[in-house]
């Protein structure tokens, strides 16, 4: 069991953000976490981050139950997480290579001499996620797609177990979007790949290697499965409260609104 969430909740200035979550995440399964704006996934990362403590329920995450000790630093080493959230934090005058380096330390910024071993590896992640003509650029004059995969390539320098993509193509155009999710797609296919975690309210980004759904409505799971009978015109109509259609195209779905008569008039 990778994570394991038990009648879970949150309160936040007397509002429930989430409530009552049970979700449980198992070796060879790769997770959508599926919510509109405001539906709590940040609330979810957040605690399983262990940033956030529940106001109620039981967590395991990587075979630690929280709340026994403090795990914040020793949890957080082997969970990689990329977020647009981050980028400011990253110090802009360090190379896109520093950067990704740094992941090793689960740091912002280089303190501690980087072994040989470490920069090899550093320069291929760099390769394997289509980096290296950036590698000596300062990350503050990176693109917003660049930046994407130098996070993903830092994330993936201290050899998580977990790996937490929340929403990455944000800002992307529809070229550079593709780009990242092929990278994306090879990280999830090797046979040492961490448990991926792919936060997104886009249908249409979600792709065959993400066997697994969990849709969250209003702090709430709405419905927990396989990505296929998750994604259903039926299932989701009921989710979004509005007439909709999924059609799969190379195993990929595209969701569209249903038409109204009114619409075309
Ligand atoms: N500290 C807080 N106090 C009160 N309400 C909060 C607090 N933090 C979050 N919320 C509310 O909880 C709800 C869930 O927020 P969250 O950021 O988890 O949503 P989200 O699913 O990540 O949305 P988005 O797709 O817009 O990023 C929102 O209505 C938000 O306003
Ligand atoms: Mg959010």
């Amino acid at each position: 069991m990778v994570v394991r969430l038990e009648n879970v909740s949150l309160k936040r200035e007397g509002k429930w953000i989430l409530q009552d979550i049970n979700w449980e995440i198992r070796h060879g399964e790769h997770w959508v976490l599926f919510g509109l704006n405001g539906s709590g996934k940040t609330a979810m990362l957040n605690i399983l981050n262990a940033y956030q403590f529940p106001t109620k329920g039981k967590i395991t995450v990587l075979g630690m139950e929280f709340g026994r000790t403090y795990l914040g630093e020793k949890l957080r080493k082997q969970i990689g997480f990329v977020s647009s959230s981050l980028q400011d934090k990253f110090y802009a005058a360090d190379n896109a290579f520093e950067v990704v380096l740094s992941g090793a330390f689960a740091s912002i910024g280089l303190y501690e001499t980087p072994t040989d071993a470490m920069r090899n590896k550093a320069i291929t992640l760099l390769k394997e996620l289509g980096c290296i003509d950036y590698a000596n650029r300062r990350y503050e004059t990176l693109s917003q797609g660049e930046k994407q995969r130098v996070q993903i390539a830092r994330a993936l320098m201290a050899n998580p177990s977990l790996l937490i993509l929340d929403e990455p193509t944000n800002g992307l155009d529809f070229i550079a979007r593709e780009k990242l999710l092929e990278s994306i797609e090879t990280i999830a296919a090797k046979s040492n790949a961490p448990r991926i975690i792919y936060v997104t309210h886009h249908v249409e980004e979600i792709l065959p290697v993400f066997n697994k759904t969990l849709l969250l409505k209003q702090g709430q799971v709405f419905a927990a499965g396989n990505t296929t009978e998750m994604l259903t015109g039926k299932t989701l109509t009921e989710y979004f409260g509005l007439p909709v259609n999924v059609l799969w195209e190379n195993h990929r779905p595209l969701l569209t609104k249903q038409q109204f008569v009114s619409d075309t008039m």
